[in-house]
């Protein structure tokens, strides 16, 4: 399959999004979450239609968008999914938020396995709840763990499923076992499944409501924001399946829906609905940089050890062995002028690791392992 290209630097240096606003012009940045490629072409136009129409109002997201995701999510994942239980929201943190106000009394626990997604440590006070956490263990879900923190009745658990920064696609086993623990316990599991489409070639992704039980007791929350790039643009959703769940959304706040962008609906509905093809290009293409930056490690920085993702676009590297001085995301900034995401922003597990992004180009990702081994 071809693979997708990407831009020269300097044309990259152009664009105003935060990884490339956020650091000085020498250094390379591959911290947050945003990809190098351009954006898939169905959705260029969709997009370049609009501005063209004048199409600037108000987004009127239903029931296009929710049609959309059911067609997407039954052709990649057989997950049948009722429109009618699609709920519109700005974008999935303020998804989670505005879940757990409902589910949470001030200062209820709510779990989480860190490292994870640095901002589940902020979505669950901001929400006004307690984060408990259930450390992974070897970098798989601790069911054991989970089992005597739902036996505590937390409010909520924030699952996230593929896994940032870990990459891990949690398997139908676990997540059956999850579901058990969570039905037994009574505890509402927030699936925030944006990763999903970035499943790689190898694994299988298993969104949470096709797992048996799993209706009354989770909500998932999908986006087109990671795998299409389209994170400015601002629109998720919220999915439920039973009527306990849809008691949930049901208590959101009214006005929820109205808080998406309108590029963001009209991006994600040719996304779903026009852009398999450029996703399974952009799966081939993160394959070959997972590869890549296997290789480049394995020969040039044998020191870093990581387990290569089954998901997503992040690599989670094992940076303790380099034994500096400096925090191993201030060495390779200061020594190398490579910017990654570091460790213990996702947890205390982090200390000693960095995330790396490789939704870029193969010359940027040899360049920046380049830095690194000179830095380190
Ligand atoms: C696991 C996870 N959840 C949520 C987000 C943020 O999503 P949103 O911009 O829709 O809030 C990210 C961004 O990288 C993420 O990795």
């Amino acid at each position: 399959m071809d693979l997708l290209p990407v831009a020269p630097i300097e044309t990259l240096r152009r664009r105003h999004s935060q990884k490339w606003r956020g650091h000085p012009a020498d250094v390379l940045p591959l911290p947050v979450a945003e990809m190098d490629f351009d954006l898939a072409p169905p959705i260029q136009a969709a997009l370049a239609d609009a501005v063209e129409r004048s199409d600037t109002g108000y987004p009127a997201p239903m029931p296009a968008l929710a049609d959309a995701l059911a067609r997407f999510a039954g052709e990649r994942w057989s997950w049948e999914i009722d429109p009618t239980a699609v709920t519109a929201v700005t974008d999935v943190g303020v998804g989670v938020v505005e879940l757990l106000r409902v589910l949470a009394r001030p200062g209820d626990p709510v779990v989480i396995c860190p490292p994870v997604y640095a901002p589940f440590f902020g979505w669950v006070p901001e929400a006004g709840g307690r984060v408990h956490e259930v450390p992974l263990v070897d970098g798989r879900l601790d069911l054991a763990g989970l089992q005597r923190a739902f036996a505590t009745h937390p409010a909520a658990f924030v699952l996230c499923n593929p896994h940032n920064p870990v990459g891990r696609v949690h398997t139908r086993e676990e997540l059956t076992e999850l579901v058990r623990l969570a039905t037994a316990y009574g505890v509402p599991v927030l699936s925030d499944e944006i990763h999903a489409p970035l499943t790689l070639p190898g694994a299988e992704f298993t969104p949470i409501l096709t797992v048996p039980g799993a209706a009354e007791v989770a909500i998932s929350l999908v986006s087109s924001s990671k795998a299409w790039n389209l994170a400015g643009l601002k629109c998720a959703t919220i999915v439920t399946a039973a009527p306990e769940m849809a008691a949930v959304t049901d208590r959101l706040p009214p006005d929820t829906p109205w808080r998406v962008g309108h590029f963001g609906v009209l991006a994600s509905i040719a996304a779903y609905d026009e852009g398999a093809p450029w996703l399974d290009r952009l799966l081939a293409t993160l394959d070959d940089r997972r590869t890549l930056l296997g290789d480049l490690l394995a020969e040039r920085l044998p020191k870093v050890s990581w387990r290569p993702p089954e998901a997503t676009f992040l690599a989670w590297l094992d940076c303790t062995a380099i034994g500096a001085g400096a925090t191993p995301r201030e060495l390779f900034f200061t020594k190398g002028r490579v910017a990654l995401e570091p460790g213990p922003r996702f947890g205390a597990a982090g200390s000693g690791f960095v995330r790396l992004n490789f939704g870029t180009s193969a010359d940027i990702l040899t360049a920046a392992v380049d830095r690194m081994v000179s830095a380190a």
